[in-house]
């Protein structure tokens, strides 16, 4: 296990490892008051290996506790991306002592890449299924990461895979015997990269409508601005996803570096659609200056969908708010010394305005909105970029996205550690980004006409 860095980067209420390098959340599902989490896991070093499914549960998605491994390597290959329901109505005979199953429907990756499955009736022991894989592969080299998700209209379970350059969907009475039903994509899709990672839910307009989001991870080369995650928004017609509200450019779910292969929550019983992100990038993640750990999730997040000026928009706001997990705030007067790693900035502005972090190695980290009315966030001089010469490049420092609205602006930002998340405009801005300060932060100052309140939270 190799060492990195200088000191403890180690977020407090962001998810991590105890140790070894995690890339996607999957299998994200809820069931009798659990949250599990799995994900993309090499246990034996802080770098990409062959991938099994870690795996760790939380009742309120901020304290987590740590599971053995749920599944590992086989003679099908590693064990890549996927996601898991809970089957209350043992729809697939999984159940065992009148205990339903959570199934977990997995990409099996050696030569070829299939779709497979594994269940447990605890919650923690994973059994794969002996007649795997359940979607064999249709002679496409890209062809993975399964999205389960329940079919109103053919009230059956569907699943959506991503081959190559486009989505296929499969439906099935029982998990384990799917036909294909439908493609979506190329077309509709503006971003060139191979498709990873998808999506696909309801969520109700402002005006009652119901609209579809189809999230798509995508391999966007590093030239271009490296991997990020894109959706799309329209119908699902029991099939297939078609794009019947389109954007004249490309929308993200985060625009910044540090959010990908984002995944929501599958739980008959929730209400709110909840999603995870890793809070890395391939560009740089195996470099980052972490010790015997590699790799963060980003907050839950709980997604909307909202009216801009320039059309229907996904929000994401924090899942749990600062009031939800912090004690009283307290006012800044343009400047406070800080004595914590953590904490939150609920901030109320108008016009131009920075908030800054610094320490005394004169490192700075500054977010706000610029004269363009733009929203950034600014790492390029926040700390170590000496391990990686992408992230320190000017292509990876420095977030910045027009806003829809003009006018006052409330922005609410989560520090820890070493990831900033900033979400503001009703959550239509919403971005995490990662830091390595040398030294902790010990000084915020305010520049411009922002009212700031600060939150601490207790551990
Ligand atoms: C996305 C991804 C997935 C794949 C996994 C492998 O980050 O490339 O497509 O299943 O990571 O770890």
């Amino acid at each position: 296990m190799s060492t990195k860095g200088v000191r403890d980067y180690r977020p407090k209420l962001h998810f991590t490892t105890e140790k070894g390098w995690i890339n996607d959340p999957n299998g994200l599902v809820y069931e009798n008051g659990n949250y599990h989490l799995f994900y993309q896991y090499y246990p034996h070093d802080t770098k990409w290996g062959p991938m099994h499914w870690g795996h760790a549960i939380s009742k309120d998605l901020i304290k987590w506790k740590h599971l053995p491994v749920a599944l590992a390597p086989d003679d099908l290959g590693f064990i890549f991306s996927g996601s898991a329901v809970y089957d209350s109505e043992n729809t697939s005979g999984f159940a065992s002592f009148g205990k339903p199953p959570i199934v977990a429907m997995f990409t099996h990756s050696c030569e070829t890449q299939q779709q497979s499955i594994a269940y447990s009736t605890d919650g923690v022991n994973f059994i794969k299924y002996e007649g795997n894989p359940v979607i064999k592969n249709p002679g496409i080299k890209d062809f993975r990461d399964p999205k389960v998700f329940y079919n109103p209209i053919r009230d059956s379970w569907s699943c959506v895979v991503v081959a190559g350059d486009r989505a296929h969907f499969y439906a099935s009475q029982d998990l384990i015997h799917w036909e294909k039903t439908g493609e979506f994509g190329p077309e509709g899709n503006r971003c060139l990269g191979i498709w990873e990672c998808p999506d696909i839910f309801p969520l109700k307009a402002p005006n009652g409508e119901e609209v579809w989001v189809l999230v798509v991870s995508m391999t966007i080369k590093r030239e271009e601005g490296g991997p990020k995650t894109q959706y799309f928004l329209g119908t699902f017609d029991g099939d297939t996803f078609i794009c019947d509200k389109p954007f004249d450019g490309i929308e993200w779910i985060d625009p910044g570096f540090d959010n990908y292969a984002a995944m929501s929550y599958y739980g008959e019983d929730l209400k709110d659609r909840i999603i995870i992100g890793w809070g890395s990038n391939w560009v740089y993640a195996a470099d980052t200056p972490t010790n015997e750990y590699c790799g963060v999730m980003t907050l839950a997040r709980k997604l909307s969908l909202v009216d801009t000026p320039a059309g229907l928009r996904l929000s994401s706001i924090p899942y749990k708010t600062l009031g939800n997990i912090a004690g009283a705030p307290t006012i800044i007067e343009s400047q406070k010394e800080l004595d914590e790693e953590v904490f939150g900035l609920r901030i109320k502005a108008n016009g131009e305005f920075s908030i800054v972090l610094s320490n005394e190695n004169q490192e700075k980290l500054v977010f706000g909105v610029n004269s363009k009315n733009e929203i950034f966030m600014d790492r390029s001089q926040a700390g170590d970029n000496s391990f990686n010469e992408h992230y320190a490049s000017n292509l990876f420092s420095n977030v910045v996205k027009q806003r829809f609205f003009s006018g006052p602006i409330t922005m609410e930002a989560v520090f820890d550690v070493s990831i900033l998340e900033v979400f503001a405009d009703k959550g239509t801005f919403a971005s995490a980004q990662l830091v390595y300060p040398t030294k902790p932060y010990n000084k915020i100052t305010i520049i411009g006409d922002a009212q700031v309140y600060y939150y601490n939270f207790e551990f």
